[in-house]
C-alpha cells in the first residue's frame, strides 16, 4: 500500500470519527437534559433535594442573629442574594420589581419604600427592620407577617441568612456596623465531600 493510499484510509477514518463525535455533540444540544423538576421559581428554604444533600430540617425558629453575624460573610451573602433578585433590586434608587428595592432596608421602617404598594399586612406590621426582625422575616416571611405578599419560603440555613443580612446591611448610605466581626472564620462552610466514593483497588 503506497503512502498515498494509506493517507486516504487514515483520512477516511478520521472523518468518520469526527462525524460521529460531531453528531454526538449536536445531538447533545438538540436533546437538552431536563433539569427542572423543581425550583422553577420557588427558592431557598424549599429543600431543593435532587442534589442529595438534605437541607436542614426546619427548626422551630431562627437562631439568634447576632452571634451568626459575627461570622457572616458578605460575599457569600451577595451570592445568596441571587435568590432575591428575581423580585428585588438592592441598589440605591433601584427599581421596584415584584418586591420593593431593598437599598438601605436594614434599620428602615417596614413597608415604607417609595412608590411600592405593600400588602396591608406588612404595612400594618410597624416598627423598623431590626436585625432580629429581618432574621425572623427571612427565616419565614409568612410566619413573621401572615398575609404578606412576599411569596418566598424563607432561608432556613442560619449561616446563609446571616450572610444575607450582612450583605444587606452594607447596601446602605449609613451601614450599621456588623456586631463584632471576627476576622476570617476559620472554616467558612466548605461543602463537605458529599460521598466518600470508595475506589476499588488501589
Ligand atoms: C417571589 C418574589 C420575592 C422573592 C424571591 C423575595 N422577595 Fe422579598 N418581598 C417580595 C414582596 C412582594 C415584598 C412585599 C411584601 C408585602 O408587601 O407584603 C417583599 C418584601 C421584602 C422586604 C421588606 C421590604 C420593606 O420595605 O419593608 C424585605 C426585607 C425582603 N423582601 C427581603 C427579601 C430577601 C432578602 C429575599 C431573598 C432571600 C427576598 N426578599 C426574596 C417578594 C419577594
Amino acid at each position: 500500500m503506497d503512502s498515498f493510499e494509506f493517507n486516504k484510509i487514515a483520512a477516511a477514518i478520521l472523518i468518520a470519527l469526527l462525524t460521529i463525535k460531531g453528531a454526538d455533540l449536536i445531538s447533545n444540544h438538540l436533546i437538552e437534559p431536563h433539569m427542572l423538576k423543581e425550583n422553577v421559581y420557588k427558592i431557598a428554604g424549599v429543600s431543593s433535594s435532587s442534589s442529595g444533600a438534605p437541607t436542614e430540617v426546619a427548626k422551630k425558629g431562627p437562631a439568634p442573629i447576632e452571634p451568626l453575624l459575627a461570622a457572616a460573610n458578605v460575599q457569600q451573602g451577595e451570592a445568596a442574594f441571587k435568590k432575591c433578585t428575581s423580585c428585588h433590586t438592592i441598589e440605591k434608587g433601584g427599581p421596584n420589581r415584584i418586591g420593593p428595592d431593598l437599598y438601605g432596608v436594614v434599620g428602615a421602617p417596614k413597608g415604607q419604600h417609595q412608590g411600592y404598594a405593600y400588602s396591608s399586612a406588612l404595612e400594618k406590621k410597624g416598627g423598623t427592620w431590626t436585625l432580629d426582625d429581618l432574621n425572623e422575616w427571612l427565616y419565614s416571611p409568612r410566619d413573621f407577617v401572615p398575609g404578606t405578599k412576599m411569596s418566598f419560603a424563607g432561608v432556613k440555613d442560619d449561616k446563609e441568612r446571616a450572610d444575607l443580612i450582612a450583605y444587606m446591611m452594607k447596601q446602605s448610605d449609613s451601614p450599621m456596623p456588623l456586631p463584632e466581626v471576627k476576622e476570617a472564620a476559620p472554616s467558612s462552610k466548605e461543602p463537605e465531600p458529599k460521598n466518600d466514593v470508595k475506589k476499588e483497588g488501589h
